[in-house]
């Protein structure tokens, strides 16, 4: 059973879904490409309009599940958030501002793409795993500083962290260089997750072709690991084994043509 592990279906609350109208159009296109379960990860973001809490988030969810019910969609919704990592942000946590994926040990957790501190990102990630949580990295392929060197990610996953990668970036659907680093992170093991990070119906448009695209690279197998099993794992709760990701050595030819694109 497929499961979408990061959308932004939840109404009203960010930049996704405005309507509940428009979340049940966002709904019926992920039913359509056959989802039978969704994670809603509102985003939360400190200091912007960006951060309704956890308690309103419910009601909301409350009130679309109803929806879904009552237009006999046979599809199953999860909540949880897609929080953006801060400096001092821990502290949140007690104060219920956010949650974790359907209150499991799973947080899904974003940054900026350029990070400057990479040193503190990964000590709040080794702080919320000594929490006892497990952090998943949302769209690591979207971030420049994992493009510039995409082992940055391998060595977050050594430490202990999972990867959420975005399915349309295979299609290019945000950019070439976040589709070049989206081949090289799910070919060297460092991605567990794949997802739509769906804002709008359109969304999930493109996610046959994209979900072809990834069986082309990694087979069968692991793609259905990353849309079905894995994300199972997240909603009751239960730890995912990972194989362990492989070095990724960069060749001549594309330090040259990075290059080139860094110089653009
Ligand atoms: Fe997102």
């Amino acid at each position: 059973m497929m499961i979408d592990l990061h959308s932004h279906i939840l109404p009203g609350v960010d930049d996704g879904a405005r309507t509940i109208e428009e979340s049940m159009d966002m709904i019926r296109a992920a039913r359509d490409q056959g989802f039978r379960g969704i994670i809603l990860t509102p985003h939360y973001i400190a200091n912007t309009d960006y951060q309704s809490r956890v308690k309103e988030n419910k009601a909301l969810f409350k009130a679309l599940k109803k929806t879904v019910k009552d237009q006999g969609i046979d599809l199953f919704l999860f909540l949880g958030n897609e929080v953006c990592y801060r400096v001092g942000i821990l502290k949140l946590i007690e104060n219920g501002d956010f949650t974790t994926m359907n209150g499991s040990r799973y947080f899904l957790i974003e940054t900026k793409s350029h990070l400057p501190d990479l040193f503190n990102f990964e000590a709040f990630l080794f702080k919320l795993q000594l929490k006892g949580y497990t952090t998943i990295i949302a769209h690591p392929e979207r971030y420049d500083f994992v493009q510039k060197d995409p082992n940055v990610l391998g060595n977050l996953v050594a430490k202990g962290s999972l990867a959420q990668m975005n399915i349309l970036s295979l299609t290019g659907f945000y950019g070439t260089r976040a589709q070049a680093c989206a081949e090289i992170l799910l070919t060297h093991n460092m991605v567990h997750f794949l997802a739509s990070d769906a804002h709008k119906p359109k969304s999930y448009e493109e996610f046959a072709i994209a979900r072809e695209r990834a069986i082309d690279l990694v087979g069968e197998k692991k793609v259905s690991q990353m849309l079905k099993e894995n994300p199972g794992r997240v909603l009751v709760d239960e730890a995912i084994n990972i194989s362990e990701p492989k070095r990724y050595e960069e060749s001549k030819k594309r330090k040259r043509s990075l290059k080139s694109l860094w110089e653009k």
